[in-house]
């Protein structure tokens, strides 16, 4: 049997089928969505970090995560819990420190992988559709060979889910003393579901529970693996609602600091 498709390296050829595919479904959507919700998140995410304002509130030490730590000259003290150690250039991201970590773990997550190869690279854009590109070297080279480091960010976003953890705490110290309102709920939230995201990450369950013979030998960590497995098969939809809780408590100090809004208080 001959074929007129593109022979990928490595793989076997393609069936003669004249159609792209014999997909009747709505194949599409699934990509299409991604690229929407991707692009509108990345846009939102580059514009209020090169905002350099309404990113803390002094009331009630509020800090959105896109600015923590706040590590330029530019910073106010509260946001700075490591220093104000960088020049406060438009360029320079206040958490500095932290997003280019942020964003390589993201880069690299698994989940993530699927969906940008699909949506943005079509390669393929779903099961059964062709590749919309005529070589396939997978991830054997260069950049994409850098994706193995994703266990490395595994552990540098944990780090920095500590210290989006101190922030949700600190906020519940306001000049006044102990408060509590909307924008802590908010953060909290924020906080728990990005724990679950990193926690539930392929890397943290490999760390836990790889590498062992034996189960039965390691309850502890047997008993840990189990939890984390059962977040991991929920890993795509933590990646998204992370998103939505990043953005939504980032939008939701910015309100409040912009005084737009004011913060709903329960207490103080
Ligand atoms: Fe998605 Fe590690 S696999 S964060």
């Amino acid at each position: 049997m001959t074929s007129t498709a593109t022979k990928p390296r490595g793989a076997r050829a393609r069936a003669a089928i004249a159609a792209k595919t014999l997909r009747t479904d709505r194949w599409w959507l699934a990509p299409l969505l991604t690229v929407v919700g991707l692009t509108a998140w990345v846009a939102y995410a580059t514009v209020r970090v090169f905002m350099h304002k309404w990113y803390w509130v002094d009331a009630y030490h509020y800090l959105t995560p896109f600015y923590s730590p706040c590590v330029t000259d530019r910073c106010v003290e509260g946001a700075s819990h490591f220093g104000r150690f960088l020049p406060g250039w438009w360029i320079i991201p206040d958490a500095a420190l932290t997003l280019p970590f942020l964003l390589l773990f993201r880069l690299t997550c698994y989940y993530y992988r699927k969906a940008y190869y699909r949506s943005f690279w079509l390669s393929p854009p779903a099961c059964a559709v062709p590749d919309g590109h005529k070589a396939y070297s997978g991830e054997t080279r260069f950049p994409l060979l850098g994706q193995n480091l994703h266990r490395y960010f595994f552990y540098a976003a944990a780090i920095i889910s500590l210290i989006n953890t101190w922030d949700a705490i600190l906020a519940f110290h306001s000049p006044k003393g102990f408060g509590f309102g909307l924008g802590n709920i908010i953060l909290l939230v924020n906080v728990v579901m990005l724990w679950a995201y990193t926690i539930s990450c392929h890397s943290c369950r490999h760390i836990i529970g790889g590498r062992l013979k034996h189960f039965s030998k390691s309850p502890v960590r047997y008993k840990a693996w189990t939890f984390v497995s059962k977040l991991n098969v929920r890993h795509m939809q933590l990646a998204w609602i992370t998103l939505g809780t990043l953005a939504l408590t980032d939008f939701y100090v910015m309100a409040v600091a912009a005084e737009w809004i004011s913060d709903l208080r329960f207490i103080n």
